[in-house]
């Protein structure tokens, strides 16, 4: 895992929209793993930025967002394909008949499991994938004890999902505790991955990831087993790491390695 620690939300956001923006410059056909939640609204907001001044461009990349709730419609307000509409894809120059968030609707949700997993592999997997994490160690809807090779499926949302949730929902709404999500499995095949975490609410769940043991009771740690992770921090979701020092050594060392490489 390469773990990145930064001062703040605003730097963590402009470092993974560095990430994506580089990834389309070098194919702008790129495969795209998206996340919702309040995490990743402030990269997409400075994708926004860059796409709308004609520094990047998504007219040619196709998306696949982690999940969604079981029951809801994409005109929903709390579900994820209308969240990614608006914070996301309403404004940018991306062909929405690329863009896929699992059918929350769906008649036959084991089917359309099936059915979004087959996509992607049709699109030749994902090429970079944006990941949050709970305050329970979850990705996508992969709660604890999810198995680590678990592949697009349907989930029961923890109660402490559903309450960290529950701000987004009115008092008298409706909640979904299901959801249809993108498996461990699904999310180790991407060739890369970027795990965004901002606030020491998230500090427990990074470091149960980072050093913490290999184990379904913290899904994120599945992310031990990748090869290209990146792990972006503020200093409030660092500030639990034993190994802090030894975290922001390498990457300063990575930096002068790429200076080095780019020197030759
Ligand atoms: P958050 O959610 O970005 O709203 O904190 C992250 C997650 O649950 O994956």
């Amino acid at each position: 895992m390469q773990i990145v620690i930064l001062k703040n939300a605003a730097e963590v956001a402009a470092y993974g929209a560095d990430i994506f923006t580089q990834q389309l410059a070098r194919n702008p056909g790129s495969v795209l793993g998206l996340a919702t939640g309040s995490t990743p609204v402030a990269l997409y907001q400075e994708l926004i930025r860059r796409n709308q001044a004609g520094t990047v461009s998504f007219s040619k990349a196709k998306t696949f967002n982690l999940d969604e709730y079981l029951g809801l419609n994409g005109e929903h307000p709390q579900s994820y394909r209308y969240f990614m509409n608006e914070q996301l894809f309403n404004h940018i120059d991306i062909n929405k008949e690329n863009t896929h968030v699992p059918p929350g609707d769906a008649k036959n949700p084991i089917e359309a499991c099936k059915e979004y997993e087959a996509r992607i592999s049709a699109a030749d997997g994902i090429d970079v994938q944006l990941l949050g994490i709970g305050r329970n160690g979850h990705i996508g809807f992969n709660e604890p004890s999810s198995g680590l090779t678990s592949r697009t499926r349907v989930k029961t949302l923890t109660k402490a999902t559903i309450d960290d949730n529950a701000r987004f929902f009115a008092a008298d709404e409706y909640q979904p505790h299901l959801s249809i999500t993108m498996g461990i499995g699904t999310i180790l095949d991407a060739r890369k991955v970027v795990l965004l975490a901002t606030g020491e609410n998230k500090a427990d769940a990074v470091h149960a990831m980072i050093e913490g043991p290999l184990t379904a009771a913290c899904p994120a740690s599945a992310l031990q087993m990748h090869r290209h992770a990146v792990i972006v921090l503020d200093e409030g979701a660092a500030s639990k790491l034993k190994d802090i020092e030894f975290y922001k050594h390498i990457e300063a060392e990575n930096q002068k390695l790429q200076e080095y490489l780019a020197s030759l």
